[in-house]
This record gives C-alpha cells, structure tokens and sequence, in this order.
C-alpha cells in the first residue's frame, strides 16, 4: 500500500530541575516501599521547581528542540500544544510559545485540552493539516507539557511531569502508518479537573485502571496491527506490564520504553512520547520495523497507532545522564513546592543562580506571568 510519508522528523524534551525518591515518598507518607517499587513499578519522580509551570518547561522543550534541528522558525505554519495543567482557560499555551518565532506570526494551533490524551490530538491535527490543502509551510511543532500534581495519599507516588516537542513534517524519520489508527472513546468520570487554575484532579483510581485497560482491549483486540515495538501512556510501569501480560505482547516489545515511568513519573500528555523517546534513546530500531503507539486520556478519548521507522535519527536523547542531572529533593521540600503550588515563585527552591538555561517565570504581576532564561 502507498501512502503519504508524514510523522515525525525530531523530538527534544524537558524534564523539572527536581526529582524525589520513592523512599522519600513511603517515609513521608507512610507507605510501604514494596507496594511503589514492586506494586507499582516505580522508582522516582521529577518534581517542578517553584519558578517553573507547564509554560517554562513547554518553553524549554521548544527552545530544545528548535536548536537540536536547527530549525528555521520561518518554516514553521503551525504549533498545536497538548496540557491538562489547568493553565488558563482562555489564552493557550500555545501563545506564550510564539515568542519563540520572531517575525513570524502567522501559525495556525492552540491548545488540546482532555487529560492525557490532548498531545495526542495535537499530533494526529498537525499530521492532517501538514497532509492538507491548508498546509502552507515545511514543519508543524507539537508540544506536550504537564505537571502532575495530586491530594490523594495512594495518588502521590504517580505524580510527575515535563515537555516534549516534535517536528513533524513530510520525509519523517518515523511515518505515521494511516492504516494502522484505531481511536476508542466512551462517557466516563474517572479523572475530572472542575476547578479553574486548580491542579489537584478529583479521581476514581481504581475505576480509572479499569477504564485505561478497557480502551487498549477493545482496540487491540479488534485490530490486527504488526509490530516490533510497543509503548504506551504510562501511568506507572505496572499497569503497562499487567496490559501487555493480558494481551501476550512479550516484554522485549515494551520493557526498555519503561525507564522515563520509572523515573520521570507520569507527564500526563508527554508520558506516551516519553516512553517513546525512552524506546529510541536505545538506538534498538531498525529501519522498516514498526513501533505501536497506546494514547490514553481519563473522560474518555484514546488511540492506538503505529509508526514505522523510515530512515536513520530522531535516536540520540541522552536521557540517562540528563534524568541523574536533576537535583535530589526530600519530602519536607516536596511539600514546600506542592502546598504553594497555586503561589509559584520567581526564585528557585535551593536559591541558588540557575546552573543551566531552562526557562523560568522571571515576574510575576498578579495573574500574569513573565518568562526568560
Ligand atoms: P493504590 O491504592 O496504591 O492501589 O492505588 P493498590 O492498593 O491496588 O496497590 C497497587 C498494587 O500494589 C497492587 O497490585 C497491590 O497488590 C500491590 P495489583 O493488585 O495491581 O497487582 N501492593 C504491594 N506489592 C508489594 N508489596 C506490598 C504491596 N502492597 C500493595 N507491600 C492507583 C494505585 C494507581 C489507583 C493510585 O496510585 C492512583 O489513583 N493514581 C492516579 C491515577 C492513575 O494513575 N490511574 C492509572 C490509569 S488512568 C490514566 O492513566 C489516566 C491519567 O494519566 C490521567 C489522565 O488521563 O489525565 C491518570
């Protein structure tokens, strides 16, 4: 079959300056250390500093990515964001993010809002216009950036967060398979967020779970996709194991896609192109070997998808030394930052000068926030 080569050309990322263990997590909390590293699968998660949002880490990631790919920003006709921060209800991410663009002001996009799953409607709109007769420039740029944030004791060890941004454009290292895109959705209240500018979701843990099987079952099971690889929005790294184990896709599919939920955490809209960055950074794939993609988001709205590697790149991340080069936190300071999360800071945690060029909220006057390097 023939079909239009259009997915992704480049990835980059951010993660948050922190990270906290998950013993810290047991001791403050009291939780068994067994039930998060053997029950869950989990090891540790970024934590955001108090100058950092979803906008400066967003801001991050594109500033990443356009420099890794030497992107001309005159090249770029649209920028689709995926959050579920609860940022603001009116202006988008996205808007903050066309500072980046200089004279260029004519981008199409904004904001995707439906728990973990908007980035990924982000992507599958920004691959439809790039396929269309709207489609007046070279690249589309998706971002994906949330920090996840809960209230719930059992809900703490699965917090999380960061931002990933893709090029996406014709002659793509991974090419979006059109036949291969099955979407499932249903009316579910598992994961709501009715308070404006709050962060804290209202959940149903364990109706979610069932809900995220529910999704991949009904379409894995209906489809008869091949493929080498799979990844997954990853929650926690048990829920994508216990999933593949019902479904026979063998460990060698998904295991190595698993480190960024081990370490990073759930990043709601970046977990799915997180675990797919953790999968690359192996430089494992071949070229012509195809990579299964399962988007979920609470409500509920989900796709499964395959990319198929086309040629080499997009394989070189550095996650490993840039996930030991977050700073270590305990759980007093953890606490610190979450309790005054809806107060955020212009000055870091540790007060210390920035030791690298992520963005930060530079001013803050009432509502409204300001962001540099
Ligand atoms: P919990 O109360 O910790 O769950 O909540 P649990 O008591 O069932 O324990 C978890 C596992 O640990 C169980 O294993 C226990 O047996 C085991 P399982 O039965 O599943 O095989 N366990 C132990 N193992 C070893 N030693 C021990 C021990 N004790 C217990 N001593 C839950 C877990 C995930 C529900 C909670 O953390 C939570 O609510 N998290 C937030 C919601 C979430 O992550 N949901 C996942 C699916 S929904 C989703 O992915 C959407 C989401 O990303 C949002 C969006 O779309 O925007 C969340």
């Amino acid at each position: 079959m023939t079909y239009s080569r259009i997915g992704i050309i480049g990835i980059e990322y951010q993660l948050p300056k922190y990270v906290i263990k998950q013993e810290e997590i047991s001791l403050g909390l009291d939780i068994d250390i067994n039930k998060l590293r053997i029950g869950l699968g989990l090891e540790e998660f970024s934590v955001p500093d108090r100058n950092e949002d979803c906008v400066s880490l967003a801001l991050s990631a594109l500033s990443n990515l356009l420099n890794k790919f030497n992107v001309d920003i005159n090249d770029v006709g649209k920028i689709e964001v995926g959050s579920e921060s609860n940022f603001d209800s009116a202006k988008s991410i996205k808007s903050y993010l066309t500072d980046l663009f200089g004279n260029n002001t004519s981008i199409s996009g904004c904001d995707n809002v439906n728990a973990c799953y908007g980035g990924t409607n982000a992507f599958l709109n920004s691959l439809a216009w790039l396929d269309s007769c709207l489609c007046n420039r070279t690249y589309a740029i998706v971002i994906c950036t949330d920090i996840s944030l809960y209230k719930e004791k059992a809900a703490i060890p699965t917090s999380g967060g960061g931002a990933v941004a893709m090029l996406l454009g014709r002659d793509p290292v991974l090419a979006l398979v059109p036949s291969m895109v099955k979407h499932y959705s249903s009316n579910e209240s598992d994961f709501l967020k009715p308070i404006s500018k709050y962060p804290f979701p209202d959940i149903k843990g364990k109706e979610s779970i069932e809900v995220y099987k529910q999704a991949f079952n009904k379409m894995y099971q209906e489809s008869s996709f091949e493929f080498e690889y799979a990844v997954f929005h990853a929650p926690y790294p048990k829920i994508v194991q216990k999933l593949c184990n019902e479904n026979g896709i063998e460990s060698s599919k998904y295991t190595s896609s698993l480190l960024t939920s081990i370490r990073n955490g759930n990043s709601y809209t970046g977990s799915l192109y997180f675990s797919l960055i953790s999968l690359l950074d192996t430089q494992i794939i071949k070229t012509n070997e195809k990579i299964l993609l399962y988007s979920f988001g609470s409500g509920c709205v989900s796709t499964l998808f395959c990319l198929e590697k086309v040629k080499d790149g997009c394989d070189n991340f550095k996650l490993e030394e840039r996930l030991n080069k977050r700073k270590n936190i305990i759980f007093t300071d953890y606490l610190k930052i979450v309790n005054n999360y809806d107060n955020p800071s212009t000055i870091s945690l540790d007060e210390g000068g920035k030791e690298d060029d992520r963005y930060i909220i530079s001013k803050i006057e009432g509502g409204f926030r300001q962001y540099s390097k």
